[in-house]
């Protein structure tokens, strides 16, 4: 048989292939505007998964050199309670970048107590550590400073995540639709229609279901990137199968089974 969307008229088929290419390229613009809008999220560059899990859950952790100045690792290689005292309200207050350096503080700044304590392992090339000291030198306030400060990064404000949701609740699942009836006329197979628009229509929904479920619970950060991804796919997927039927020549093989279930119109295919 040949497909119905093989069948139209050279100039629908046109038209037809301008829209696909347009939705295309409308999809290619917002993959890359999450990123770019995602990757400013927090202060290191590049799309990260706190960037992810901060837009939709929010992050809130502990700096890390608190965390471990406080378990028994700083107990370990920091002894000496005063010091670690010392350590610790340095990182409660508000002047970390400012008394890095300062004795001010006490007897030692916290560069010294790191310096001191610390920096057999954790400094580039170190030879103790196995190897933290190149993932996590603290020699220095450039690599210090992403350490000592806690991480809080606040999920968008619900009034924005409801305009967005409205905004694409009412419009994706149309584009789709018409991505998946025009799938269903291609000569592909009824098998591969049926994952493509499963993976369409179920991947869409709990995408943005996410969005919700990632509010109360990380675990929603996951599934819609997991979900986006798998609507993404479908959706280019639809589009191209859609534009390589339009487009690539009918086999003999269907033109005979054309000929044969319908007669009438076996009139040859421009
Ligand atoms: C003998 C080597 C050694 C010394 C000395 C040492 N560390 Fe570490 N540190 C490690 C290793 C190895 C890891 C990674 C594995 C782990 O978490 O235990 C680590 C991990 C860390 C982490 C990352 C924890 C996390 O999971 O985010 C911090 C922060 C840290 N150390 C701070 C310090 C501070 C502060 C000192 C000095 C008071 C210090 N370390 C002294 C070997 C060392």
């Amino acid at each position: 048989m040949i497909s119905p969307l093989r069948k139209l008229p050279t100039g629908v088929r046109a038209g037809l292939t301008g829209l696909a290419l347009t939705l295309l390229g409308g999809y290619a613009a917002s993959v890359a505007y999450i990123q770019s809008h995602h990757s400013k999220k927090d202060e290191e560059p590049g799309l990260s998964m706190d960037d992810l899990v901060g837009a939709y859950h929010g992050v809130d952790r502990e700096a890390p050199l608190r965390v471990a100045l406080e378990s028994a690792h700083g107990e370990e290689h920091l002894p000496d309670e005063a010091l670690r005292k010392l350590m610790i309200s340095w990182l409660s207050s508000e002047r970390i970048s400012e008394n890095f350096e300062s004795v001010d503080l006490g007897e030692f700044s916290p560069a010294e107590i790191l310096e001191m304590n610390c920096t057999r392992c954790h400094a580039k090339g170190a030879s103790e550590g196995s190897g933290i000291g190149n993932t996590l030198p603290l020699e220095y306030w450039e690599d210090v400073r992403r350490a000592a400060f806690p991480k809080r990064l606040d999920p968008v404000p619900i009034e924005i995540l409801t305009i967005s949701t409205h905004a694409h609740a009412l419009t994706l699942p149309l584009v789709a639709l018409l991505a998946g009836v025009g799938l269903l006329l291609t000569r592909w197979s009824r098998r591969f229609q049926s994952q493509v628009f499963a993976a369409m229509g179920v991947g869409l929904f709990l995408d943005i279901a996410g969005w919700w479920f990632a509010r109360a619970s990380e675990i929603g950060v996951l599934v819609l990137l997991a979900a986006g991804a798998a609507f993404g796919l479908a959706f280019v997927t639809a589009l191209c199968a859609i534009l390589a039927d339009i487009w690539l020549p009918v086999s003999s093989k269907q033109r005979e089974s054309q000929a044969t279930s319908n007669p009438s119109q076996g009139e040859p295919l421009r």
